[in-house]
This record gives C-alpha cells, sequence and structure tokens, in this order.
C-alpha cells in the first residue's frame, strides 16, 4: 500500500517517527528509509558527539543536522523517504529547518508546538520541495494548522501525523489523559483519527489532493496498524519498537533498559519542555521526584519555555546521558510498548513483520 506524498513515492505506510535525543540520526533513519519507509532523523540537540559541541553547540547541531541528512539519503539509495523531526519548542527550530532543507530533506515533520510558520520558513529556502508535516493530538489542532496555512501561505499540510495519549517522550496531552490511556481506557486512538480525518476533508477538496493520515502512539503491530488503515488512516508512526534494533543511533545500553523494561516500568513525567513526557523510571526521575536532584550547572539554551535557574534537570543533558546508556542520569524515553520489546532486532526485520501482519489482518 504505497502512500503519494507531495509527488513522492512512500513504497509502505510506515513512517519512524523521529526520536531525540540522539536516538534517530542517520543511521536508523536511512535503513528504515532503505526499506522503503519513511525515516526521521531528530533534529533535538543532534550535534552532541561533534568535537566542538562544548564550544559552539550551536554551530555544531546545524553542522551534524546537514551530514546526517545526507548520509541518510545515501543510505536511502532512493527506495523511501528521509524526514526531520524538529520540535517547535527549540531555540534552533526554524534554523534546522533550513539546514536540513538546504541538505535535501524529504520531508519535515514538526512536534512540540503547532508549526504555525513552517511554510514561511522553507519558503525562504529556494528550490526546496520538501513535504510539510505538523504533529497533531486531535481534530482541533488539525483544523487550526490547515486553516492557518490556508490563508497565509496557500497551502495545506502534505501528510498529518496524529499522535495519541499513549506515545513515548513529549505528549500533546494532560498528565491524566495520558495516565488513563496507559491504564488501558478505551483507546481514543480511533476516535481521535475520526476527528482528524473530518478536519483535513474540505482541504482535501479544495486542493484537489490527498492529505494522508498516520497514526501514532502506542500502535502495535501491523495488525493494528490494518485496522487504523481501514478507518482511513495512510499507515502508522512507530518509534519505540526502532530502539531495540541493530541501526538504531542509541548505545546499547539504552537497548538494554527498553528490553528489560517492564510494564509497571513505564511512568509520566513533568518535561521542561512544559508538556508531559513518558519514559522509564529510572534514579534521575525518582531524585526529581524526591527534590533530591542538584541542579544544571550549565545551559546551551535548546529550549524556548526551559529556565535553567529553575528547571528541575537539565532535559539535553539527561537525554545525551540515556541514549550513552547512562542508566543513573539519563531521561529514558519510551511508548507503552516498551514492555513487549522482548528482543534486539534489525529495522529489516520490523519492517517485514509489520507489514506482513498488516497483509495478514486483511
Ligand atoms: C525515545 C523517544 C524519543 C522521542 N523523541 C521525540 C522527539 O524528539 N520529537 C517528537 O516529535 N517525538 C518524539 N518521540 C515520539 C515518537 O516520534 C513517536 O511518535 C511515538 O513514540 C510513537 O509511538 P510508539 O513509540 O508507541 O511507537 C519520541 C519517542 C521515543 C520513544
Amino acid at each position: 500500500m504505497a502512500v503519494t506524498i507531495r509527488g513522492k513515492l512512500l513504497p509502505l505506510p510506515i513512517l519512524q517517527g523521529g526520536m531525540g535525543v540522539g536516538i534517530s540520526l542517520d543511521r536508523l533513519a536511512g535503513a528504515v528509509a532503505a526499506c522503503g519507509g519513511m525515516g526521521t532523523i531528530s533534529t533535538a540537540v543532534g550535534g552532541f558527539l561533534e568535537p566542538d559541541f562544548a564550544r559552539d553547540p550551536r554551530g555544531a547541531n546545524l553542522r551534524a543536522l546537514e551530514r546526517q541528512v545526507k548520509q541518510a539519503k545515501a543510505a536511502a539509495k532512493g527506495a523511501g523517504l528521509v524526514a526531520i523531526n524538529a520540535m517547535v519548542a527549540t531555540t534552533q527550530y526554524a534554523d534546522s529547518v533550513r539546514t536540513a532543507l538546504r541538505a535535501g530533506v524529504d520531508a519535515v515533520v514538526c512536534g512540540a508546538g503547532l508549526p504555525r510558520d513552517l511554510p514561511g520558513i522553507a519558503a525562504e529556502v529556494p528550490g526546496s520541495d520538501a513535504a510539510l508535516a505538523p504533529i497533531v493530538s486531535g481534530g482541533r489542532a488539525a483544523a487550526l494548522i490547515c486553516k492557518l496555512w490556508d490563508r497565509r501561505y496557500g497551502r495545506v499540510p502534505d501528510f498529518v501525523v496524529l499522535e495519541g495519549p499513549l506515545a513515548g517522550g513529549h505528549l500533546g496531552f494532560s498528565r491524566e489523559e495520558a495516565r488513563e490511556a496507559q491504564a488501558g481506557h478505551p483507546k481514543p486512538l480511533s476516535n481521535l483519527l475520526r476527528e482528524v480525518l473530518e478536519a483535513v476533508a474540505p482541504f482535501q477538496e479544495k486542493y484537489g489532493h490527498d492529505i494522508p493520515v498516520f497514526v501514532a502512539g502506542g500502535v502495535k503491530d501491523g495488525a493494528e496498524m490494518r485496522q487504523y488503515t481501514d478507518q482511513g488512516a495512510a499507515g502508522a508512526q512507530f518509534a519505540t519498537r526502532f530502539i531495540a534494533t541493530e541501526e538504531c543511533d542509541a548505545c546499547d545500553g539504552y537497548k538494554q533498559r527498553l528490553l528489560e523494561a517492564r510494564p509497571e516500568d513505564i511512568t509520566i513525567v513533568q518535561s521542561p519542555v512544559g508538556m508531559p513526557g513518558r519514559a522509564l523510571r529510572s534514579p534521575l526521575i525518582r531524585r526529581v521526584e524526591a527534590g533530591a536532584q542538584p541542579k544544571p550547572e550549565r545551559c546551551i539554551k535548546c529550549l524556548v519555555p526551559c529556565d535553567y535557574k529553575t528547571t528541575p534537570y537539565c532535559i539535553s543533558r539527561a537525554l545525551i546521558d540515556a541514549r550513552n546508556g547512562d542508566w543513573e542520569n539519563g531521561l529514558f524515553f519510551c511508548g507503552t510498548n516498551a514492555g513487549e520489546v522482548s528482543r534486539l532486532s534489525t529495522v529489516r526485520e520490523q519492517m517485514d513483520q509489520i507489514m506482513d501482519e498488516w497483509r495478514n489482518a486483511r
């Protein structure tokens, strides 16, 4: 079931969700795209491995991003598409989008805030024809962004990612909604999908093309993806299950923690981004809850809403520590499906499994 996005073919209806910091870089994204899906590089503090990161973090992030996009595109060999995930709440949001577009990325996907000005930023890069997509948490946000882009820029999203309350990382829902969803209350993703499909329908008609909607957040497998595609979704975005692959850019320590995680180890944290987030209950989380976490000593000003004088911890540092496998100091983001990942695999195995399950669920 191929999907056409801004005139480009996506052979498989599978997106790999962006995972910052450093969990989905060019290696994972390139491998997913090489299999015919959409691989996504997270732009969040992606230059942390550059030799001059401590001295010039902003320059290092953009230089690394340019290289990562080019490497992922080379690895994809034209099979699938390469995207970036840029969080609106980051101070380098617009710079990251411009850098990735110049490097030839196929799609720009933006969450952690509504990307109201994304088409304007993209228009500053002549010749770029990348697909632009917001991540939304329901029909209201989808309608708002379609109206805004239509009115201001004469265009609409090329696709939409609908992320429900079972996702990993930052959530566009309250702590209570996230907890209730995790406690097994009736899954709202299909209700949210209905709303989003209704919201985009008038704009599809006005512009005469599809606005494919991909569901994300706790989608277990290809059989569940089938339920959503039967309902009108173009496909699904997966993230947590791609962490336990050989190609994932996280260190083995992160993958190991995920493999060992049980459902009761997953918790909701309040992130310095100002949103709740889903993560493993690591020692850092316990220290923050107990008020025992020392304040950060250094700030690279990566997030618009974060004030280092009041934040309980530096989220970029904690995510880099997690990526490096540091259980004591890391913030280990994960989705509700973390407890179900039990074996290290490869991207190819994951993609084949999802597609087999999807076909067999007919
Ligand atoms: C470790 C991790 C990091 C994430 N980081 C980001 C991020 O930087 N930006 C973003 O928009 N979403 C982020 N997400 C959300 C995913 O892209 C994705 O939409 C969601 O987790 C999909 O649900 P699943 O993990 O249950 O498959 C993250 C998820 C995980 C597990």
